[in-house]
């Protein structure tokens, strides 16, 4: 292809030829599901979908016809009151969600662990959040459930918090208990939302035998749940659906909010992908649902055949993650994910020692195949070379030290930033959960941590690229 030197389009199409095994976003893995299914015209003529509202194409922010067909799909799929299609991905959702429940200068007890969106809310809305911090799941370091105890103490503390928000699952699949969330938060009169980005498909597994435990939001007494269905099912990256499952919501409100989020120019590719992502669910769901959880089964008895390789299992997982340990053999997660990549395999997170493979709709029984193939090969030549065992940085647990978000901010080096107010949010990525929030006081702990993730190679959204920070004056 001409004029293609070193640009994103050379990369895809280098990347795509290589037939890369996919375990990370998004759920569709590619173009097969939609092809093996019928949809293949689609992809053919996607440059001829791309239009913008003509007569008979309905507009989003005021749907009345196609569009309006395809939020009857997602109703009825997720048994909503009302469901928005979202195409600036889940983060306009929950942005939105909380806009629309908490009023300006308002407050809004929220899980530490939030996504970046939720902190992006905040300074939009003039919003004061109240934090409820996660457990810590200490044999792996990372961050765990929100339990309904703790959203209740940020209730009691401040009773004038007008709305909850927490994402279950986590990033690594871990469920926090909504059941008891949604009473304690109902009890004392306040809204409860749910970022289910990670979970959009857990409506559908919740209904297959042996998965009963996974339960989603929508089940279990939420008011707003938002869904990010190209994270795990059959959508293009963007798309995302917000579910409104009671009466605690003001539409009207909300639907100003989500116009306010959203691009004015909705591209219609991405939503006719959302449209094909509810016909799928709803016409072929119980064979592909069926497919993939055979698949997982199918995976997760071989893995436990091979020596060294554990997998994190906390109860009430979603069992879609696949959360592989190899630092019996010294490998941490990076080198884990690193190994991996030589056989064409990308993974979609790491944390510590864990390499964590996001399995999606679009996954096939040769994906999980060739995973094992890698994993076996690894632990075999690894129990010949045994590495050194690395220290991994375990999750921030620290409650970081609250003051005023600075009014006048500086960049000042890292090495000098201890002790100074955090006038911006840094935030790893992935998984896009602030480190340190405007107003937070740097400790030596949370410094080191940023230096230790940068050190790894991550991207720290944040901290420049000669290692600044901006802090208050
Ligand atoms: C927990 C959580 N919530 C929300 C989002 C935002 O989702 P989206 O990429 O659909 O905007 C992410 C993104 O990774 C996430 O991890």
């Amino acid at each position: 292809m001409n004029s293609l030197n070193k640009t994103i389009t050379r990369f895809l199409l280098e990347h795509g030829a290589k037939s890369p095994v996919s375990f990370h976003m998004p759920g569709h893995k590619g173009s097969a599901i939609y092809r093996e299914n019928g949809y293949g015209e689609f992809l053919d003529r996607i440059m001829d979908c791309d239009i913008t509202e003509i007569p008979g194409a309905d507009n989003l922010f005021q749907a009345e016809d196609v569009i309006l067909e395809v939020m009857e799909k997602y109703r009825k799929l997720y048994c909503s009151k009302e469901t928005y299609l979202l195409i600036n991905g889940s983060s306009a959702g929950i942005i939105a969600g909380i806009l629309a429940t908490v009023s300006k200068g308002g407050k809004l007890v929220m899980a530490r662990n939030c996504h970046k969106s939720a902190f992006n809310a905040l300074s939009l809305g003039d919003i004061e959040p109240v934090y409820a911090f996660p457990e810590i799941v200490d044999e792996y370091g990372i961050l765990g459930e929100v339990t309904a105890e703790e959203i209740e103490r940020c209730i009691i503390e401040n009773p004038t918090a007008e709305a909850v928000i927490l994402p279950s699952p986590n990033y690594y699949g871990i469920l926090s208990d909504i059941e008891a969330i949604a009473e304690v938060t109902h009890r004392y009169g306040k809204t409860l939302i749910v970022d289910q980005a990670h979970g959009a498909h857990l409506k559908f597994f919740s209904a297959m035998e042996g998965c009963e435990e996974m339960r989603p939001a929508e089940e279990l007494g939420a008011d707003i749940v938002i869904n990010s269905t190209h994270k795990t099912l059959a959508s293009f990256t963007q798309t995302a659906i917000l579910n409104v499952m009671t009466d605690r919501v003001n539409l009207a409100v909300l639907e100003d909010k989500l116009q306010v989020m959203e691009s004015s120019s909705p591209s219609y590719p991405l939503m006719a992908s959302l449209d094909i992502n509810a016909s799928l669910l709803l016409e072929k769901g119980e064979k592909l649902f069926g497919e993939w959880i055979e698949n997982l089964e199918w995976f997760y008895h071989e893995a436990d055949g091979i020596e060294g390789l554990s997998l994190m299992k906390v109860k009430g997982m979603d069992i879609t993650k696949l959360n592989m340990d190899m630092s019996a053999y010294g490998v941490d997660g990076n080198q884990l994910e690193e190994l991996l990549m030589e056989k064409g395999i990308f993974v979609e997170l790491i944390a510590g020692n864990i390499a964590m493979g996001m399995t999606g709709i679009g996954n096939k029984r040769c994906d999980y195949e060739a995973l094992i193939a890698a994993l076996k090969e690894i632990a075999s030549k690894n129990k010949l070379e045994k590495r050194e065992k690395t220290e991994q940085p375990r999750a921030l647990t620290r409650r970081l030290l609250r003051k005023a978000v600075p009014a006048e901010r500086e960049s000042v080096h890292i090495d000098e930033a201890e002790g100074r107010v955090c006038a911006m949010s840094i935030i790893p990525y992935p998984p896009g959960i602030p480190i340190a929030c405007p107003g937070e006081v740097l400790d030596r702990e949370t410094l080191d941590y940023i230096r230790a993730r940068k050190r790894a190679n991550e991207k720290v959204i944040g901290l420049s690229s000669d290692m600044h920070i901006l802090v208050g004056k």
